[in-house]
């Protein structure tokens, strides 16, 4: 997508060897893109979420082996960048899958050629990655198309909860790709921006990028969700997701759990936007099973280096929660859009269901 009329991916690969991103902390006053020269450079990256959103996450996450693999090619090395990468967010599975595709590709080669084929599987993710989020676009858009026929050509108004955009993949996005695609085929529409607190990417990176793209939109403070829906001023909610158990069981930012209650108790239709690398296969209940991250309550105590919390009073961080599938009405993939439960990612993914 563009900043500034420029297209830009998210994350690339810089002909000194090293990688650029853009620094998502400074977004959206500054369009900082520093270079990632080090494994270690990666994982803070990750961890202070400089990069963050699943997929993104995942693909930082490849390039940072690759990069580890550039200094020391040994299984050692190859098992300790692994663990540092792996234990930097524990949430999005993405980080995982896109690390173990790394893996078992450079894992049987000899050390003097991983870096090398794990520069090129990175690279290759990324390529998957958009490849990815612009068929979520496609299958999406037709959704938001329906939607806007059935309010009869009226603009037609899109909740969404943190940032589930092209800042958060390598291109497109998820829950933003169909909006960016429906608007190009002319869908009259209008996105509420949940401001998702306390780290803003709703305000700071969801609004920033539709205002690059001209999509019509407003930001609203988290818990206005339910009142907008309450007065018919939601038409369809689309978030993204973290992980998704094979039950259809979906991990996105704190918050979403809520926005989809209160669509289920307005009858407004609730969509999860994700590729196939944010299901893990492996889990069922999500509730019990997904890990939750939670983040350092300085986050939640202080605004822009200013504690605005009562002093002394503690504070908890619960980074993300779980929707479980029974709240949610579909499920918009790169193979096409399917119910929630595991008769719908089953039929689209059987090879994965039964693996
Ligand atoms: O903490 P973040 O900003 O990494 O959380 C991001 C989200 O919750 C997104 O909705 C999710 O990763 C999907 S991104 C396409």
């Amino acid at each position: 997508m563009r900043i500034d009329g420029r297209p830009m991916r998210a994350i690339w690969a810089r002909a000194d060897g090293t990688v650029g991103i853009i620094d998502q902390t400074r977004l959206p006053w500054g369009v900082e893109t520093p270079a990632l020269a080090s494994l270690e450079d990666a994982a803070r990256a990750i961890e202070v979420m400089q990069v963050r959103g699943a997929p993104l996450i995942g693909v930082t996450g490849a390039f940072g082996l690759a990069l580890g693999l550039r200094e020391d090619a040994s299984d050692g090395a190859l098992a300790a960048g692994l663990a540092r990468l792996l234990g930097t967010r524990p949430t999005a599975v993405n980080l995982a899958w896109a690390l173990e595709r790394v893996r078992a590709g450079v894992a049987p080669l000899a050390p003097g050629e991983r870096a090398a084929a794990a520069l090129g599987i990175a690279e290759a993710l990324a390529e998957e990655d958009v490849t990815a989020c612009r068929a979520i676009g496609e299958h999406g858009a037709r959704l938001i198309a329906a939607v806007a026929a059935r309010a009869g050509g009226r603009r037609i108004n899109i909740l969404t909860h943190c940032n589930a955009g092209w800042l958060a993949t390598v291109d497109w996005g998820t829950a933003l790709a169909p909006i960016y695609m429906a608007r190009e085929q002319g869908v009259d529409l209008h996105v509420w921006v949940d401001e998702t607190r306390p780290r803003n990417q709703g305000a700071a990176l969801t609004a920033f990028e539709l205002g690059q793209e001209g999509v019509p939109h407003t930001i609203v403070v988290d818990n206005a969700g339910g009142h907008l829906m309450q007065h018919g001023q939601v038409d369809l909610c689309i978030v993204g997701a973290d992980r998704i158990t094979r039950l259809g069981d979906v991990a996105n930012k704190i918050g979403t759990y809520l926005k989809a209650l209160a669509a289920a108790d307005n009858g407004v239709p609730f969509h999860v936007a994700a590729p196939s690398s944010t299901i893990d296969w492996r889990l069922a209940d999500g509730v019990a099973q997904i890990p939750i991250e939670e983040r350092s309550p300085r986050e939640v105590t202080h605004l822009a280096g200013q504690r605005v919390a009562a002093p002394g009073s503690a504070a908890a961080n619960y980074a993300f929660d779980v929707t479980p599938a029974r709240l949610i009405s579909g499920f918009i993939t790169e193979r096409g859009l399917c119910q929630a439960g595991a008769g719908g990612l089953a039929s689209l993914f059987p090879e994965a269901a039964a693996a």
